[in-house]
């Protein structure tokens, strides 16, 4: 696994320690409050495990399948958002989580089609924001780490369905995509 790494960008302190310090932000954001947590899978699930790990606020877990990127690095044009919800979100509060933050397209969808069921507010909380890749200007409410445009693996991203167990982000060897 770890000979396929190029580069390790986020190593696992630094990651762990973010996570803690999101996981405080978004406590106090919703202090008194109870939210439903919707995680897009697969990408999400690592983050969002240690994530809700570092909050005290009452929350509920819900997850929503999304696909944006078949078996390549390039974003088909439109996210399908490939289940539904389990929990009725009108009148409560969301908290959207995705990996990353690439084109914007697929948190975008996926907010309106949240919105649409009339939630009482919808925010959004991202592990990592690759800001030069944004096509729509959509900015997540939180997020723990802006990093380059490039294609990253690890703590839940995936290459073709693999590296997603990697405890670090890093790049891959352009051998990998041969
Ligand atoms: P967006 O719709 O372009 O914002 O894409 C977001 C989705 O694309 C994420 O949930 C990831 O699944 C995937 N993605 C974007 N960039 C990367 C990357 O560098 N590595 C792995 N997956 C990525
Ligand atoms: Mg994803």
């Amino acid at each position: 696994m770890k000979d396929n790494i190029e580069q390790v960008l986020l190593d696992k302190e630094t990651i762990q320690k973010r996570v803690q310090e999101l996981g405080q932000d978004i406590d106090l954001y919703f202090e008194g409050k109870e939210i439903i947590i919707i995680t897009l899978l697969d990408g999400a699930i690592i983050f969002t495990a240690d994530l809700i790990r570092n909050m005290n606020i009452p929350l509920r877990l819900d997850c929503l399948r999304v696909s944006s990127y078949g078996n390549s690095t390039n974003p088909e044009t439109a996210p399908r958002i490939l289940s539904s919800l389990k929990t009725e979100v009108t009148g409560k509060h969301v908290l959207i989580v995705d990996d990353i933050l690439d084109t914007g397209n697929t948190l975008q969808s996926v907010t309106q089609e949240v919105l649409s069921e009339n939630p009482a507010s919808v925010h959004t909380c991202v592990f990592l924001d690759k800001p030069d890749r944004r096509e729509n200007g959509f900015s997540a409410n939180w997020s723990g780490f802006s990093i380059p445009n490039e294609f990253v693996v690890g703590y839940g991203l995936d290459y073709a369905g693999k590296f997603r167990q990697l405890p670090y982000v890093g790049t891959l060897k352009p051998s990998v995509y041969k």
